[in-house]
């Protein structure tokens, strides 16, 4: 049982009752939560279980889920592409449409070194679809060399030895690179390399609606050339469950057969369609906040001399530091302390931590996390513990 009065906002005595549950109750009471690790962990809101409760649902699997289906719909025009597909998570959306796109066992796909498909999906599409990565370094905002994506392309007279190149993968925005954002240019010159070679381009748009808020381009053009696209439902916009995958309607006719094959095929779906819905209808809007609250975020981190932060690099709704070198401090220790007050957050690297703001994080909050950061730091750095 740790006591942190002097931690908690306004609890000016030590919290004490005789019974263990109940104190542990009382304590998470009055224990202020900023939760920082990810935009996947807000909550749903009373609308969306309002949505979720009355939603007309039917056996989604055996036809057409009418919620499912005006979800679908809605998503595949504010995408710009034919039709849509729920699918119960980013990782199921990036495997299937990476699947669809190289049908032929020993295909390869070119991907960013730090692309979330190539470290965070438990190596799915070589281990469940026998698609090889052919990875090319991602810069620190995002993107891949144009000449090195052209030059990691296989030589289609080298086939009886090489693999064969079908796709490319591009993340907008970027999560391991601190959410940046890629342009819709950018976006464009990866396309016409796809096309002058025959290969298609998938984007993982996970939080393509935050790069669309932020660089104040519409979300369809930013995603003009892509063949699909995969997007969170459940991080910045906040549904509790669920992605879309938008392309062609002969792509979405294979994903559907694929989703069905890995056991995504759910029944009365549309009890998560309508959540995510109301997510679409109701918090596309607010993610311009959140970007405003990870760059006051960062310009607080700032101050604090023993992190660094590059507040040019805070695009969107993520913010990572470092700690510098000289310091005793590691972020682990760093996160472990800031728990101990509530403050949730993920060390990023073995020098950095990652912080992530979302809609149901106040700037109060924001304050409050900072002001803990700030005596974390402090404690750690004269208190010894820090390794
Ligand atoms: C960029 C990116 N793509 C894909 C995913 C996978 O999403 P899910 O956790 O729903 O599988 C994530 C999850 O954090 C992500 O950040």
């Amino acid at each position: 049982m740790r006591f942190s009065g002097h931690w908690i906002v306004g609890l000016d005595f030590p919290f004490r009752t005789i019974d263990e549950d109940f104190l542990n109750v009382s304590e998470t009471m009055v224990m202020r939560r900023v939760d920082l690790r990810s935009d996947t962990v807000t909550k749903p809101t009373e609308a969306m279980r309002a949505a979720m409760a009355s939603a007309d649902v039917e056996d989604d699997v055996l036809g057409s889920d009418p919620t499912a289906h005006r979800f679908e719909s809605e998503m595949a025009r504010v995408m710009g592409k034919e039709a849509a597909l729920f699918v119960p998570s980013g990782t199921m959306g990036n495997l299937i449409s990476v699947l669809v796109h190289c049908e032929v066992r020993g295909s390869e796909v070119i991907l960013g070194d730090n692309s979330h498909i190539h470290v965070y999906e438990n190596g799915g599409i070589s281990t469940i679809g026998g698609v090889h990565p052919r990875t090319v370094k991602n810069k620190s905002d995002g993107t891949m060399d144009l000449d090195q994506i052209e030059a990691a392309i296989r030589h289609p007279e080298g086939a009886l030895y090489y693999p064969t190149t079908r796709l490319i993968c591009l993340e907008n925005t970027h999560a391991n690179c601190g959410g940046r954002c890629i342009s819709s240019e950018y976006t464009d010159r990866v396309g016409q390399i796809a096309k002058k070679h025959g290969l298609k381009l998938h984007i993982d748009g996970a939080r393509i609606f935050n790069a669309s808020i932020a660089l104040g381009v519409p979300v369809h053009r930013l995603v003009e050339v892509a063949d699909s696209v995969s997007v969170c439902m459940s991080k910045g916009l906040g549904a509790p469950v669920g992605s879309v995958i938008v392309g062609s309607r002969e792509f979405i006719t294979k994903a559907k057969r694929l989703r069905k094959t890995l056991g995504g095929g759910m029944r009365q779906v549309g009890v998560l369609c309508a959540a995510a819905y109301v997510a679409l209808r109701d918090n596309v809007g607010k993610l311009e906040d959140d970007h405003k609250k990870a760059k006051m975020f960062a310009d607080g981190l700032r101050q604090i001399k023993e992190l660094t932060v590059d507040t040019s690099s805070v695009e969107t709704n993520m913010v990572f530091f470092d700690i510098v070198e000289s310091s005793l401090i590691t972020p682990e220790r760093l996160c472990q302390v800031l728990e101990e007050h509530g403050v949730l957050a993920m060390p990023a690297s073995s020098t950095s931590v990652r912080f992530v703001v979302h809609y149901q994080i106040s700037e109060s909050d924001i304050h409050y996390a900072l002001a803990c950061v700030q005596q974390a730091v402090q404690e750690l750095s004269t208190d010894g513990i820090a390794k």
